[in-house]
Order: structure tokens, then C-alpha cells, then sequence
């Protein structure tokens, strides 16, 4: 097959792990990037493939390119996927999709009106580990679900840069607690009940405690941090008939079914997929040159339902977003 031609917009960090695994793979190539600071632009472009433009328009509509990755801080995802679809593009933009739920509505909007494909980089939905915790929890493995767990916590206060910054809708909420809410979201869908509290410092979220309540006593307790490196990340659902465990929920990590004190079975996938991204991109490639207009993985109605959870949550813990850069 040949390889499938991306623009990259933004080339910070989690840019430069894509491109190096894209190269990798083989099939994948970058024909334009796009950066804010040309210079930096320029230097991704040499290391990783294609050319770098001093605008967004010139590296979007660029000689070759088949889709658009969106790689900024939150508060540019909108402003570049509104950019791509209106010049043709396909978008796949990274996590969390938007701001607000209404910009996730108008981005759904425009792609459906041109029929393009449009869809978030969120690698939990790609993650043969998270598909298969589906699979054990759809199958009835560990029996009707009572409650769950998600903790998160990592420490990127002290950083500088977009995690802690209010200008680029840094914090916890958009940046890690979408994955436990998304993870949760995609096994039960909508809860009843949305409890949230948080500790909010200089306009941003540094955690957040949330507690979902199903209509059948479902509780799901999510604790998430950008202040805390103790405890750092774990997964645990309890069934009637046994638990299923998963140490980095939201990587491409393995995970353990438990029953009782002997049966225990493991999930590794297909390979050490930890910090793999080539699933997504592997898929979304696939997706747009079949002529899809929506991921085969990731339905756009997930996308926007979570954006509604992530807005209830920010009006529970008096979060804005007001001061976008
Ligand atoms: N799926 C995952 O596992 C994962 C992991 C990490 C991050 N992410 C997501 O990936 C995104 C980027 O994170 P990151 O850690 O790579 O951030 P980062 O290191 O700060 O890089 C952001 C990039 O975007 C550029 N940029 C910033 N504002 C821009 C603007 N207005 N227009 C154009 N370019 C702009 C920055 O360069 P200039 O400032 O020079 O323009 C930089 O190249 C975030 O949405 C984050 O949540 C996902």
C-alpha cells in the first residue's frame, strides 16, 4: 500500500513521538507541517520528512496531503479542524476534541455538510486492551458491574508549558480526566448522576474527584491530577464474579482478569503496544481511503457526549475557559 501522506499541525512533543513511530512503520509519511514558529517548523520538517509552511492554509492544502493530524494545545483544535474541513480536508485531531461541546457541534456540523471525515485522536478507543475489557465486560465475564475505579495522576505542575497554562485551556479536566470519562462513557454510557469537585488554582483545574452513578447503582469514581505523582494510574472494575485490572488504562497496556484466588487470565495484545500510536493512525488512514466520512472506532456521537460530560463537570467545579489565547 502507499503510504498514507499526513500535515501535521503543531510539532511539540507528542508530535515528535507520532512522526518517529509513523517513520517507523512504514506506512505513513508527513508531507507538511504547520507550527506557529516557523524555525521549530523547519526543524521537525528535516527530522521527520515533508516541508514546513509559514502558514496553516499552505501546509493544509499542500501538494499530496490526505489528511490533517491536529497536534496544539486544546485551545487551537477548533480553530485548525474548522480550518481543514473548510479547505477540504479530512481532520483527525487530537484529544480532548474541543473546548466545549459546542464547538465539537459546529466541527460535526461542517464535516457532515462537506462529508468529511472527522475524528478524535483518542487512542483509548483503539486500544486492543480497552477493546478487550469491553469484550470481557459486554460477555458477562465478571458478572453485573457494582462499581469502578480510575485514578490518574501524574506531575506536570512545575512544567512549563500548555498543562498548566489557562491561556491554552491547560489542567487536568481536558488534558487526563478525559480519558477516565471517555473510558468510562464507552462501557456504560451516560450516567444518571454527575458528582464533581476539584482544586482550582491560577484558572486551571490541578484535580478533579468524580463520582458517575448509573441507573442500576453503577458507581464509577474517577481521580484525576496534574499535581500528584504518587499513586500515578490504574484501573479497577469489580463485578459480581471477579475484577478486571489494568495498570496504564488509557496506553496500549495489557490487563488482568481476576476471579476468585486462582482463575487470572492477562491480556498483553499483540505486541508491546505501551505508547503506541500506529492502531489510530493505522485505522483512520484505512478509514479516509475507503471514502469514510466517520471513524470505524470512534463515533462522532462519542466524541460530542463526552464533550457534554467534560461541560457539566467544568459547571460543577466553576472552571472557565474565558481566557483563551
Ligand atoms: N494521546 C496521547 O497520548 C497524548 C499525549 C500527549 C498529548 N496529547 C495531546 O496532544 C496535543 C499536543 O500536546 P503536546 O504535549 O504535544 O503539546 P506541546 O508539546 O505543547 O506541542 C504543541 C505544539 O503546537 C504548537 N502550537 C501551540 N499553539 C499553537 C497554535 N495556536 N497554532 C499552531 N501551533 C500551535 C506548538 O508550537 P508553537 O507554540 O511554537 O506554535 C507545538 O508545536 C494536546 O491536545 C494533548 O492533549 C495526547
Amino acid at each position: 500500500m502507499e503510504k498514507f501522506r499526513w500535515c501535521f499541525i503543531g510539532t511539540g512533543n507528542l508530535a515528535a513521538t507520532v512522526a518517529s513511530q509513523l517513520r517507523k512503520s512504514g506506512r505513513h509519511e508527513i508531507v507538511s507541517c504547520y507550527t506557529r514558529n516557523y524555525v521549530k517548523g523547519k526543524a521537525f520538517a528535516e527530522k521527520y520528512g515533508g516541508t514546513a509552511y509559514d502558514t496553516p492554509e499552505k501546509a493544509i492544502t499542500a501538494e499530496g496531503v490526505e489528511g490533517v493530524y491536529i497536534v496544539t494545545p486544546h485551545n487551537a483544535h477548533y480553530r485548525y479542524a474548522e480550518l481543514s474541513l473548510k479547505l477540504g480536508k479530512p481532520v483527525f485531531c487530537e484529544k480532548a476534541f474541543t473546548v466545549t461541546a459546542k464547538e465539537t457541534d459546529e466541527l460535526i456540523s461542517i464535516a457532515r455538510d462537506k462529508k468529511l471525515f472527522l475524528c478524535e485522536a483518542m487512542w483509548t478507543w483503539f486500544s486492543p486492551s480497552a477493546n478487550m475489557a469491553k469484550k470481557w465486560i459486554d460477555e458477562g465475564r465478571i458478572g453485573k458491574i457494582h462499581s469502578a475505579d480510575f485514578r490518574y495522576h501524574i506531575r506536570t505542575v512545575g512544567h512549563k508549558g500548555r498543562h498548566t497554562d489557562p491561556k491554552r485551556a491547560g489542567g487536568a479536566l481536558l488534558d487526563i480526566t478525559v480519558y477516565p470519562i471517555t473510558y468510562a462513557y464507552r462501557l456504560w454510557g451516560k450516567p444518571e448522576l454527575i458528582e464533581s469537585k476539584a482544586k482550582i488554582k491560577d484558572g486551571i483545574d490541578l484535580c478533579e474527584d468524580i463520582v458517575f452513578t448509573y441507573s442500576d447503582g453503577l458507581k464509577v469514581n474517577i481521580s484525576a491530577s496534574i499535581n500528584d505523582s504518587i499513586g500515578l494510574e490504574k484501573m479497577l472494575i469489580r463485578g459480581e464474579k471477579g475484577v478486571i485490572k489494568a495498570p496504564f488504562f488509557h496506553a496500549m497496556n495489557g490487563l488482568t482478569l481476576k476471579k476468585g484466588l486462582f482463575i487470572k487470565e492477562t491480556f498483553k495484545g499483540d505486541g508491546p503496544r505501551i505508547n503506541s500510536y500506529i492502531d489510530e493512525f493505522d485505522s483512520v488512514a484505512k478509514d479516509i481511503r475507503s471514502g469514510k466520512t466517520e471513524s470505524s472506532m470512534v463515533p462522532l456521537k462519542a466524541t460530542k457526549a463526552v464533550m457534554e460530560l467534560l461541560d457539566i463537570i467544568r459547571d460543577q467545579i466553576g472552571l472557565n475557559y474565558n481566557n483563551l489565547e
